[in-house]
């Protein structure tokens, strides 16, 4: 029987445990789930690919069908060369769904043997997300219970000097 792979992609700029949440669900659902850190040259992340994918690593070590890996270009291309078939996104609110609607059918579009299954993390992450975790981060505030523990180390790390 083939595996059921599945590709969670995403900037992960940083991971947060709503993402950890989502690759928990995911990894009890597909035989092997690939975290894909998008790399966007034209963005200016706060952490570099290579960061994020470290941070990603030791977040979801407890994972053992969890890997992480980098693309650039589209998604659909990464995931025909690894003959990947489904992609993961979560829903969180109802504010996700037009975003996630337009991704979900683009990629559709452009690879129809595709699927893309949404997770819904749980209640406490709905309104999480690393735009919201960098801001507060940038002031030198911590969202306790909200990133893995080597996320907010790197954080505090990475805004030490610029904390207002
Ligand atoms: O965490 P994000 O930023 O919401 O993730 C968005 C991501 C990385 C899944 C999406 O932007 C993406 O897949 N980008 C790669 C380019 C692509 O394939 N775009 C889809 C057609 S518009």
């Amino acid at each position: 029987m083939s595996k059921r792979i599945a590709v969670y992609p995403g900037s992960f700029d940083p991971v947060t445990n709503g993402h950890v949440d989502i690759v928990e669900r995911a990894s009890t659902t597909f035989d092997k789930v690939i975290m894909g850190v998008l790399v966007n040259r034209n963005k200016k992340p706060v952490f570099s690919p290579e960061e994020r994918v470290e941070l990603i690593r030791e977040s979801v070590k407890h994972l053992p069908n969890v890997s992480v890996d980098c693309f650039s270009g589209l998604l659909v291309d990464f995931m025909r060369k690894n003959e990947i078939k489904v992609a993961i996104r979560g829903l969180r609110a109802v504010s996700d769904l037009e975003y996630e609607f337009q991704l979900a059918h683009t990629n559709q579009l452009l690879y129809p043997e595709m699927e893309t299954v949404f997770f819904m993390p749980n209640v406490n992450y709905v309104y999480l997300s690393s735009t919201t975790v960098r801001e507060v981060a940038s002031h030198g505030a911590e969202l306790s219970g909200c990133v893995p523990p080597c996320v907010a180390k790197a954080l505090k790390e990475k805004f030490k000097n610029s904390a207002l």
